[in-house]
């Protein structure tokens, strides 16, 4: 299917999602995030496709979310319209999702790399939350999902100064998983989803339910859940065919999709 404002593409098992407004450095409008969000739908709904990579150009994975089409927004629209609800569903994916970032990740586009499940950045990556510098606060969930990433300090740090963190900082905060050099970004990022993508979808998939379960409750009932859904894996053909392939000295071919 034809995007307006993003290329999506099929590597193999992968489903791949290019930002595509270079002349504006992928800022995120609205139809971005409409067509990011039906991408990741359609990659989600088709059977062939077992993980996704969302990333942006080799200067900006993304430097924000539009300031232009922002700049006239009335309060009660943006509250009535609850502006920005509508990235909540990407964050509804169930397949994982690797966000793959060169060049800047500022405002909306950190928190479009951190609402997927992990980051792998480029040597020439930036990232940082510069809303404050003009007069607000991030919106698109950075205020919370750094501070679960780097903690309280480097987040405020981020939010308050709206300084940029490079991608060796990055690493070392552990808000990126991996920093690769740019050149390797996509095939990096493209690489590791079909690794995932080979593995069983019902285990991948509650790998991620079961982590990201862990931001929302208990130590206790998150232990409970993952125990719940293990012992269910034992229900499924892809555990006999993974542990026999294991016993047997070869590769797992899993089927159950
Ligand atoms: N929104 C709209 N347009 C943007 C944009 C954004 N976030 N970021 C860059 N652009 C546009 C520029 O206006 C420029 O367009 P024109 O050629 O028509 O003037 C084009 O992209 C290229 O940008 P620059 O000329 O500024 O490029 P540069 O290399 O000199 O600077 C930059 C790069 C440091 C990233 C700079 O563009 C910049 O500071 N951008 C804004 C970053 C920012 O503040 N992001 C946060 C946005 S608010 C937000 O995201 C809220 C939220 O929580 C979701």
């Amino acid at each position: 299917m034809a995007y307006e404002t993003i290329i999506a593409e099929t590597r193999g098992k992968v489903g791949l999602i290019t930002l595509n407004r270079p002349k504006a450095l992928n800022a995120l409008n609205s139809q971005v995030m409409a067509d990011v969000v039906a991408a990741a739908n359609a990659f989600g709904a088709d059977a062939a496709i077992g993980a996704m990579v969302i990333t942006g150009s080799e200067k900006a994975f993304a430097a924000g979310a539009d300031i232009k089409e922002m700049q006239s927004i009335a309060y009660v629209d943006a509250y009535t319209q609850d502006f920005f609800v509508g990235w909540e569903e990407l964050t509804r994916t169930r397949k994982p999702v690797i966000a793959a970032v060169a060049g800047y990740a500022l405002g909306g586009g950190c928190e479009l790399a951190m609402m997927c499940d992990f980051i792998i950045a480029a040597d020439t990556a930036k990232f940082g939350q510069p809303e404050i510098t003009l007069g607000v606060i991030p919106g698109m969930g950075g205020s919370q999902r750094l501070t679960r990433f780097v903690g309280k300090s480097k987040a405020m740090d981020m939010c308050l100064t709206g300084r940029m963190m490079d991608a060796a900082e990055a690493e070392r905060s552990g808000l990126v998983s991996r920093v690769v050099p740019a050149a390797e970004l996509v095939e990096e990022a493209v690489k590791a989803a079909a690794k995932i993508a080979d593995f069983s979808l019902p285990s991948v998939m509650m790998a991620k339910e079961a982590v990201n379960r862990s931001f929302e409750t208990t130590l206790a009932e998150g232990l409970r859940f993952e125990r719940r859904l293990f012992h269910s894996l034992f229900a499924l053909e892809d555990q006999k065919e993974g542990m026999a392939a294991f016993a047997e000295k070869r590769k797992p071919n899993f089927t159950n999709r």
